[in-house]
């Protein structure tokens, strides 16, 4: 997870090309997807509890409650070592679209990130790759940083048809975007599959499609900025299993759903991003 190296040539004084190995070092990001789930006073307290269980500041870490607990998750926060992330955004700026946020309410509750294209976005409110795709460009148009969520459901999987899912996903979901808006950008893989039912992916499933990702995003962008992006794993994930999943070389961390409604589970799951 933390070092990946990469190979980059310079010129040396006297015109000779020096090969450097560079580490990069990628942060791993870990955030609690705590869905439709906990009232205002109940994510006060979960989000207190977890600041003070936390020691370590070398992991980023992340909540995302639900809309109405925001700016009071926002107020709670002593200091600011918890990103602040938003579970959805609507695609237009304002407007007479009932029930929905826009990201001007976002940037003013102070979020700094949004979570866009998650399975339960795609597959129960029938968000489409074409939405997802407008919804990245919205966030990253109003000057927050967007987790773009992909993964394949359980028949894909069977298929065999898994990396033919997410790359189609990722494709139109960060089609067009310039190298800098790509480094405001983290990718979630989520088998669909995995979420919520106890089944994680295993440590070698997920880094095989991870490592396509990264691929995809070398082949699009380059290496460097693929090397730089982080791809979270997301899909019931436990403190039991964290350490072996963010212990692969592709993996930088993780979206976690259940497991971030407790305070002390999810802090052992950032400390697990640690080792
Ligand atoms: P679980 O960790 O409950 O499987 O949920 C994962 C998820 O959907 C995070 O976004």
């Amino acid at each position: 997870m933390l070092l990946s190296a990469s190979l980059c040539v310079e010129y040396g004084k006297h015109g000779g090309s020096v090969l450097w190995l560079h580490y990069m070092q990628r942060v791993p990001f870990v955030c609690g997807n705590w869905k439709m789930h906990k009232t205002v006073s109940e994510s006060i307290a979960l989000v207190n509890a977890l600041s003070s269980r936390l020691t370590d500041t070398s992991v980023e870490i992340g909540v995302a409650p639900a809309h109405t607990s925001l700016y009071a998750v926002k107020k709670a926060l002593a200091d600011d070592r918890i990103r602040l992330v938003a579970q959805n955004v609507h695609e237009a700026p304002r407007g007479a679209f009932t029930g929905e946020v826009s990201m001007e309410m976002l940037l003013d509750v102070g979020c700094d990130y949004v979570l866009v294209g998650h399975s339960e976005r795609r597959h129960i409110f029938g968000e489409s790759d074409e939405l997802v795709a407008q919804k990245v460009r919205t966030v990253l148009a109003g000057g927050l940083r967007v987790i773009l969520a992909l993964g394949e459901t359980l028949d894909e999987r069977k298929q065999g048809s898994t990396l033919m899912t997410v790359r189609r996903q990722l494709t139109s979901g960060l089609e067009g975007l310039s190298e800098d808006e790509l480094a405001k950008v983290v990718l979630a893989y989520e088998p669909v599959w995995a979420i919520g039912t106890g089944l994680s992916a295993s440590p070698d499933q997920a880094q095989e499609v991870h490592r396509a990702l990264r691929t995809q995003i070398s082949d699009g962008w380059g290496s460097e900025a693929s090397t730089k992006l982080r791809i979270q794993y997301g899909g019931s994930i436990k403190p039991a299993n964290a350490q072996a999943l963010f212990s692969q070389l592709d993996i930088d961390g993780g979206l976690v759903g259940g497991a971030s409604l407790l305070a002390e589970d999810f802090a052992d799951i950032c400390e697990a991003a640690l080792t």
